[in-house]
This record gives C-alpha cells, sequence and structure tokens, in this order.
C-alpha cells in the first residue's frame, strides 16, 4: 500500500485577541461561565486588513518556507472555507496568485462548515496515492473568520485563523489510510448562513446533540470498517482531537465517547474512565482553541498543532484519532499515525510564539472594528504595510474597480 499522509503543517492566528474577562464585562456575564462553563480565555481579533485570504496565505507561505516547497511543486492546491470573499472567484485563486504557484495546479475552494478542510484532506490523499507520479504534492489550507452576532451566546466562541497542510507520499510528519474512515452526513440545520447574511443563524443546544450524533455515526461506522468491536476503539489510539467549536465541547464528545463504547459500566467507572482518559488524550490539544477560539474549518487541525507544540517529540510513533464535524451536517473519524522522528517538525512550529507576541483589544476596538462594512474598508496601502510582520505577510488593502488588492 502506497504510504500517503501529512509531512507538515503551519497555522496563522491574527496579531490581536480579546479576553474573555472584557467580554463578559461588557456583557454583564459572570466570567466564570466563559472560563469554566466554555472553557475559552481568549478569542481573536482579526484586523480589517486580514481576511480569509491573507490568513490562508500567511499559513501557507510559512509552510512552503519550512519544507523547502518551491511553489512550482504544489499541483493541487485546495482551499476549505466558509468566509469566502467572493460567490465566484475560489480564496484558493487568490492564495495561487499571491504564493506564485504554477498553471499546472488544480485550484479549487470546499465549502462544508466546518468539515470541509477534512473533506479536502482526504481528497488530496487519494489522488496523491493513485497518480501515477510518485512526487505529487497537494497544498491543504482551512481559513475561516468564526463570526456571531453581537450579544449572542455564540459570540464568546468566536476567533479566527487558518492552518495549512502539506499532502504527499512518503509523508514525514503521519500518515492515514482513508479508506478505514468512519463517515457520517444528515440534512439538518444546526447552524448555517444563509447568503448575504454576515452571521450565522444558530440552534445551540441542537447543534450540540447534532454534533454528538455525528460522532457516534462516524465512530460506529469506522469501528466496523476497521472490524473493532464496541469499547475497543480507545485502545487503538492513543491521543484523541475533536472539532473543537469551544473547548469544552470536547468534554461533551469525550464523555458521550465513553457512555456510548462502555455502555454496560457502571457510572462511576464510567466517570473514572472519563476523567483518566481525557487528562491523558484529550487535554494536550486544547492549547489553541483556549487562546483562539473557533476556526470553523481549521479547529480540529490547531488541535493536531497544539498536541504536537505541547506534546512535543513524545507524540512521535503514536496513533492520533481525530473527529471532524461540519453543521449541515458532515462528519468524519479516522485515525493517524505520527512518524518516529518528528524533531524539526515540533521545533518550527512556533504556535506558542505567535500567541505570546499577540496583542489585547479592549471591547470597544472589537466592536468598532467588527461593525465596518467591506466596502468602509478602504485603506492607502502605505497605511497598511506597516502591520507586517514576520507571520503577518500578506495584507489586504481594499477595493479597486471591485477587484480585492492584497500586499
Ligand atoms: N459559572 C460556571 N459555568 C456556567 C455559568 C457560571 N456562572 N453559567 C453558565 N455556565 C455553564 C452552563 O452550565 C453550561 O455548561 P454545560 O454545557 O456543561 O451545561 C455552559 O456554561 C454554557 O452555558 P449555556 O448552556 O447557558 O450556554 P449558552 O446557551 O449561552 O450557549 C452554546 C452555549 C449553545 C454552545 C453557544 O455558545 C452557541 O450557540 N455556540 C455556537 C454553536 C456551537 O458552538 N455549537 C457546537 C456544536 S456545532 C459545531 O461544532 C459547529 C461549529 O463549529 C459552530
Amino acid at each position: 500500500m502506497v504510504d500517503v499522509g501529512i509531512s507538515d503543517v503551519a497555522i496563522y492566528v491574527p496579531p490581536f485577541y480579546l479576553p474573555h474577562e472584557e467580554l463578559a464585562r461588557a456583557r454583564g456575564v459572570p466570567v466564570e461561565k466563559y472560563h469554566q462553563g466554555l472553557g475559552n480565555f481568549r478569542m481573536a481579533v482579526i484586523p480589517n486588513w486580514e481576511d480569509a485570504v491573507t490568513m490562508a496565505a500567511n499559513a501557507a507561505l510559512q509552510l512552503l518556507e519550512k519544507t523547502g516547497t518551491g511553489p512550482e511543486e504544489i499541483q493541487q492546491l485546495v482551499v476549505s472555507t466558509e468566509s469566502g470573499v467572493d460567490h465566484s472567484k475560489p480564496v484558493a485563486s487568490f492564495v495561487q496568485g499571491l504564493l506564485n504557484i504554477g498553471s499546472r495546479c488544480r485550484v479549487y475552494e470546499i465549502k462544508h462548515a466546518c468539515y470541509g478542510g477534512t473533506a479536502g484532506i482526504v481528497h488530496s490523499m487519494d489522488w496523491v496515492s493513485r497518480n501515477h507520479s510518485a512526487d505529487k504534492k497537494a497544498l491543504v489550507i482551512m481559513t475561516d473568520i468564526a463570526r456571531y452576532a453581537f450579544g449572542s451566546p455564540g459570540e464568546p466562541t468566536q476567533g479566527a485563523g487558518a492552518v495549512a497542510l502539506l499532502v504527499e507520499r512518503s509523508p514525514t510528519l503521519l500518515s492515514m489510510d482513508t479508506s478505514l474512515n468512519g463517515v457520517f452526513s444528515k440534512d439538518v440545520f444546526d447552524f448555517w448562513r444563509p447568503t448575504g447574511h454576515r452571521v450565522p443563524i444558530v440552534d445551540g443546544k441542537y447543534s450540540i446533540a447534532c454534533y454528538l450524533m455525528a460522532l457516534e455515526g462516524a465512530t460506529s461506522h469506522f469501528r466496523s470498517n476497521c472490524g473493532i468491536g464496541k469499547g475497543r476503539l480507545l485502545e487503538e489510539i492513543d491521543y484523541l482531537i475533536y472539532h473543537m467549536p469551544y473547548t469544552n465541547m470536547a468534554k461533551k464528545a469525550h464523555r458521550h465517547l465513553i457512555d456510548i463504547e462502555y455502555e454496560d459500566a457502571s457510572p462511576d467507572e464510567r466517570e473514572q474512565l472519563f476523567e483518566e482518559t481525557f487528562a491523558r488524550m484529550v487535554e494536550p490539544g486544547l492549547l489553541g482553541v483556549r487562546e483562539v477560539g473557533n476556526i470553523y474549518t481549521g479547529s480540529v487541525y490547531m488541535g493536531l498543532v497544539s498536541l504536537l507544540e505541547t506534546e512535543g517529540e513524545r507524540v512521535a510513533g503514536k496513533h492520533i484519532g481525530v473527529f471532524s464535524y461540519g453543521s449541515g451536517c458532515g462528519a468524519e473519524f479516522f485515525v493517524c499515525k505520527v512518524k518516529k522522528d518528528i524533531r524539526r517538525i515540533v521545533r518550527g512550529l512556533r504556535f506558542k510564539e505567535q500567541l505570546e507576541k499577540r496583542k489585547p483589544v479592549t471591547f470597544e476596538r472589537y466592536v468598532q472594528t467588527y461593525s465596518k462594512s467591506w466596502e468602509e474598508i478602504l485603506y492607502h496601502p502605505g497605511e497598511v504595510e506597516g502591520f507586517k510582520n514576520e507571520f503577518t505577510r500578506f495584507v489586504f488593502v481594499g477595493f479597486k474597480d471591485h477587484k480585492r488588492q492584497y500586499l
């Protein structure tokens, strides 16, 4: 069987955040609801000189540079997003232009809420493995701005960011056999954003129920594909990463998985199993969601970056279970195997460093930033050039002849 997987990963998050203490004060909510109830502490605030395109290009450039991959080597460029900037022109084409990726490349955008990134990865892996030439490389990027209405229950779960992954044969980070993946999908209205709406419509509690239903469906499909009986799933894996719209969703998901897997165990036994396995398998992947919030398509892969950043080389040779969920809804559960030598990859992540270099904004500044319409965002290029730094390499400078302009 051809060894296919992910060779490296890079993440980009905006340089600003709103502390949840500020949001709680302004909304008259006890901060414990956000810190303990949701498990979130800071949420990324994206400035008006950045968008889904710049975040995608900023993550991807980091990835190309650290892997020494030339833009002409990329023959498939997939961008998954639910924060598209145009109904026709894909974010992927903007990224192609910014990164100077050549024309012998299939370039497209995928949408399926937060699940779109996983669809892009699985399709890219299948494309790489069935291709006649062994040197095919796909660049898969997930980029999103998670926005909710001001004052809505979803507001404290907001965030923004992009994750870029390099998919190829003989991967240096992790391998996956996509034929074993478990999937689940169903036509539901749990979270959606009708065309023209700036923020989504959310049936919050129902969305949690749909997520848990999809987790049950996808893991049971995975178990039957692999011939694993009930109660044996956790024996197959060392770490587990869930899609994380907010930190405590991972707790709800894990508790549900324990309940399904160990239905004959007593409540006390299940609680003990939950505590032990959550701390060991899930906790190391929570760094990003606590600090950044939801980044939709990239959320579960920010969990992967967090796990690698937190555990370092201890992850080498281990099996990681991944549950990807997108509202609407679509889900996939898969297991990947980490390579033995990941020292260079772990050192090159620089995620904590990016988080530490961010600056806080006030509640007023957050409201002002998120109240602007696209039409108001017209900068003189000279003004935003100064906002570039070692992580922010591309900025959005406004429109010219209805065409988005980037530097
Ligand atoms: N101290 C400590 N805890 C407190 C508290 C306090 N003072 N006040 C409330 N809490 C706890 C509650 O008990 C609750 O805990 P449990 O979930 O364990 O019961 C938690 O804080 C949240 O409180 P509420 O249930 O009252 O929260 P809410 O109704 O205000 O909203 C939400 C929660 C529905 C998740 C909302 O944030 C939301 O709509 N989010 C967007 C949708 C979403 O993230 N859905 C998740 C699944 S869908 C998905 O995954 C796709 C995606 O990315 C969007």
